[in-house]
């Protein structure tokens, strides 16, 4: 399942917009209407195997972490790269102050973020748009930070989408972003993971040669599985059982209950810090 691999290929932009677009819809009707209210998609983080979060709690302290990182506050741009229906741009515009701009592939999650930055009052200091990370439509060094909440296993590229990153940030600028590490070699039950759901995980040791690669600076890395997976899937299992999945659906399968159909020993998850040097 990894970008290495033979085929099938990796990520397709448009056919993961597409993926989302079927997720989001399916979600609403399966889980309740969310439009105007919003939900974080992504996994959560219990600082230790005591903590009591719930498990939305728990995705909304994954987002204060990463936002912990960013080093803004208020009147900083903040790029939030594949940002969901919105729910950590605005998170993180009322904890910071912050103006978000937020960018997906997925039409149908970008109509959502839109009518959560309405219904939340934030319009002017939030803001959504259809566009591919792999070729961002803004200007160089006009964001101070850049977010990417488990977009990166989604990119066909990610050498390239730290680039484009790079590019518009200003020098000095961080990026904050998650992403799946694999934690030893692929089985065959990862496949479900890059064939339906269009995406792979990167190997743990090359991420600060392709930070470098790309003109970054490494700034932090670190492996938060244990704090993330575990108790994500098994509350992911749990929330699955009210929503009558059909068996033969296996990207909603994926996405909904991963660990039914994909090898979850294997996925690790990293919080990797990064920033555009002070001087090129
Ligand atoms: C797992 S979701 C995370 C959403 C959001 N960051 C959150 O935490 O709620 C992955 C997101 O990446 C977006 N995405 C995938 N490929 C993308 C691409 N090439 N360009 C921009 N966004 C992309 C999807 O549309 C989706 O919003």
């Amino acid at each position: 399942m990894d970008d290495q691999m033979t085929a099938p290929a990796g990520p397709v932009p448009e056919e993961v917009g597409q993926l989302y677009d079927r997720m989001t819809l399916l979600a609403a009707d399966l889980l309740g209407d969310d439009t105007g209210h919003g939900y974080n998609a992504h996994l959560g983080y219990w600082d230790a195997p005591h903590s009591d979060l719930t498990y939305d709690e728990a995705t909304d302290r994954l987002t204060d972490v990463l936002a912990g990182r960013l080093r803004i506050g208020a009147g900083s741009r903040l790029l939030d790269v594949g940002c969901g229906v919105g729910a950590p741009a605005v998170r993180i515009a009322r904890l910071t102050g912050a103006e978000v701009t937020g960018i997906a592939v997925s039409r149908e999650q970008v109509a959502r973020a839109d009518a959560l930055a309405h219904t939340t009052g934030l319009r002017g200091q939030v803001s959504f748009r259809q566009a591919d990370a792999m070729d961002l439509p803004f200007d160089d060094a006009s964001f101070d930070a850049v977010l990417a909440i488990e977009s990166m296993p989604h990119m066909p590229d990610r050498g390239r989408v730290l680039r484009e990153m790079r590019r518009v940030l200003r020098p000095g600028g961080r990026t904050v972003l998650t992403d799946f590490h694999r934690r030893r070699s692929p089985t065959p039950t990862a496949h479900p993971l890059r064939r339906v759901m269009g995406s792979t995980t990167v190997p743990v040791d090359d991420y600060p040669a392709i930070l470098r690669a790309a003109g970054l600076e490494f700034v932090e890395m670190l492996d938060i599985t244990d704090e993330t997976v575990p108790r994500s899937f098994a509350a992911l299992a749990e929330q699955a059982k009210r929503m009558r999945l059909e068996a033969e659906d296996i990207a909603a399968q994926c996405y909904f209950n991963p660990q039914s159909v994909i090898d979850v020993d294997l996925l690790g998850y990293l919080l990797v810090v990064a920033r555009r040097p002070r001087h090129d």
